[in-house]
């Protein structure tokens, strides 16, 4: 397969099978932005909730957070973010098209249409919009471009209601907005996107350490939801490359077909957030050193990923095409976890009331554990066809011989290989498959 057809093949099932349509289709669409269906928002959530798992649950130094997206002006003065998020664009004179100053080979040159381009010029990447109803008293404020903040401006709130000793974090997950000069390749790069962040507080003495273990951390998540090893690889970033706020910072990045590129970063923010909302807040954020009787400012190591990048990275990863006899099998063999639907119960004769009546009610009891669907639509191989395009790990057949030994063939996505299992036994048997 040519990877420029991955990537089309991948665009086209989220679009056919209804994972991810364009905004606004019904009025042209606007471009790079992207609305998740059915199957998408699935993916989406349980992408965020095996990230949550792992990071709050499994965890016992880490607290959930959800902060507003609209924050107090002084935030972002203070941050750094009106002063330094931004990226130099440079227009072309003559097609009048817009490019990101670094990704150009020749920063005189359009690569369109060979015009002539302007001198970079500072574009601020964050969208400003009014708070109030009466134009002379609104307020400007800001659309976050990262949850970061709002987890740093509530690191009083936290050791007040939680006392947590050093090491601690705080994970969120939520929307940030960024006016990207140059989206694009789906929902890789968008101007409205979702963010998981951790911010993880430690003795600056620690900083070192624990920056490397969320690396391989972080790195191991992917890993263990199925992506494949070949196809990751950490980059640490040089020195002119770093955010104003960072001593360091690692990637994770993925294969896409259109290059490695980032899916998380690993940053060591240093004292800088906390030392700046305490100037400026004159609230006091600095915490007690027992050894050293003195005060110091938590240094902070900063695990920052995207869940639509993530989203994309698990579907293009998963996505499969086999020869099965004549024919050709798309399969996606995302981990059960992610798997939008985790069972379809399929009656193998919808014209037999018994079977159809069994399989209705075998669905409804799956379904209070695991997302289970019903269908009759097609005969059963096209049947089986469309539960593996889309991932669902197993089907369940109902046959005429379930109604003499009340057993079921349950059929794996993978292997394809099936195993007749009890009709009582069901629950059991995926509990153990699919609570993994
Ligand atoms: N608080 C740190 C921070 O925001 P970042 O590297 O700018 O760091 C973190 O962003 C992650 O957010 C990236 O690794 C990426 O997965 C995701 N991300 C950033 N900009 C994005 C965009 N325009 N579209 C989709 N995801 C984006």
């Amino acid at each position: 397969m040519m990877i420029n057809d991955l990537m089309e093949k991948v665009i086209s099932l989220c679009k056919r099978r209804g994972f991810i349509f364009q905004s606004s289709e019904i009025y042209g669409g606007l471009a790079n932005t992207w609305d998740y269906g059915p199957l998408g928002v699935e993916l989406k959530n349980n992408v965020k909730r095996s990230w949550w798992r792992k990071v709050v649950y499994e965890r016992d130094d880490i607290f959930g957070m959800d902060a507003a997206i609209l924050m107090h002006p002084k935030v972002w003065e203070t941050s750094g973010h009106l002063k330094n998020f931004f990226d130099l664009k440079s227009d072309c004179r003559s097609c009048k098209r817009r490019f990101k100053t670094q990704d150009l080979k020749d920063p005189q040159r359009c690569p369109d249409c060979g015009g002539q381009l302007t001198e970079g010029r500072p574009f601020n990447l964050m969208f400003e919009t009014r708070l109030g109803v009466i134009e002379e008293e609104s307020l400007v404020v800001y659309l976050r471009p990262e949850t970061a903040q709002g987890m740093f401006v509530n690191f009083l709130n936290i050791l007040d209601t939680k006392h947590p000793k050093l090491p601690f974090g705080l994970a969120q997950i939520g929307k940030a907005f960024r006016n990207e000069i140059t989206p694009g390749n789906f929902i890789f790069r968008t101007r409205e996107f979702e963010q998981m962040e951790i911010e993880y507080f430690v003795h600056p003495k620690e900083a070192e350490d624990r920056y490397q273990e969320w690396i391989e951390e972080r790195f191991k998540w992917y890993i263990e939801l199925g992506i494949k090893r070949e196809n990751l690889r950490r980059r640490a970033h040089g020195k002119d490359e770093l955010a104003h706020y960072a001593f360091a910072c690692t990637d994770i990045e993925y294969n896409f077909p259109f290059g490695w590129q980032e899916l998380e970063g690993i940053a060591n923010r240093t004292d800088f957030d906390l030392r700046k909302h305490s100037e400026m807040s004159n609230k006091d954020m600095r915490l007690f050193d027992e050894i050293s009787k003195e005060k110091f400012y938590p240094y902070i190591i900063e695990p920052s990923g995207g869940v639509d990048r993530s989203v994309l990275a698990f579907l293009i990863d998963a996505y499969y095409e086999e020869k099965v006899k004549d024919d050709i099998r798309v399969v996606l063999r995302l981990h059960p976890s992610l798997s939008p639907i985790k069972i379809a119960v399929l009656p193998l004769l919808k014209n037999r009331a018994e079977l159809v009546e069994i399989a209705k009610k075998i669905t409804w009891d799956l379904k209070k554990k695991f997302f289970t669907v019903y269908d009759d639509t097609a005969a059963i191989g096209k049947l089986y066809r469309r539960q593996d395009e889309i991932g669902t790990p197993f089907c369940v057949t109902v046959d005429v011989q379930s109604l003499e030994d009340k057993k079921v063939t349950v059929r794996d996505r993978d292997t394809m290989e099936q195993r007749r299992v009890g009709m009582d036994k069901l629950k059991d048997y995926f509990f153990d498959l699919l609570c993994v």
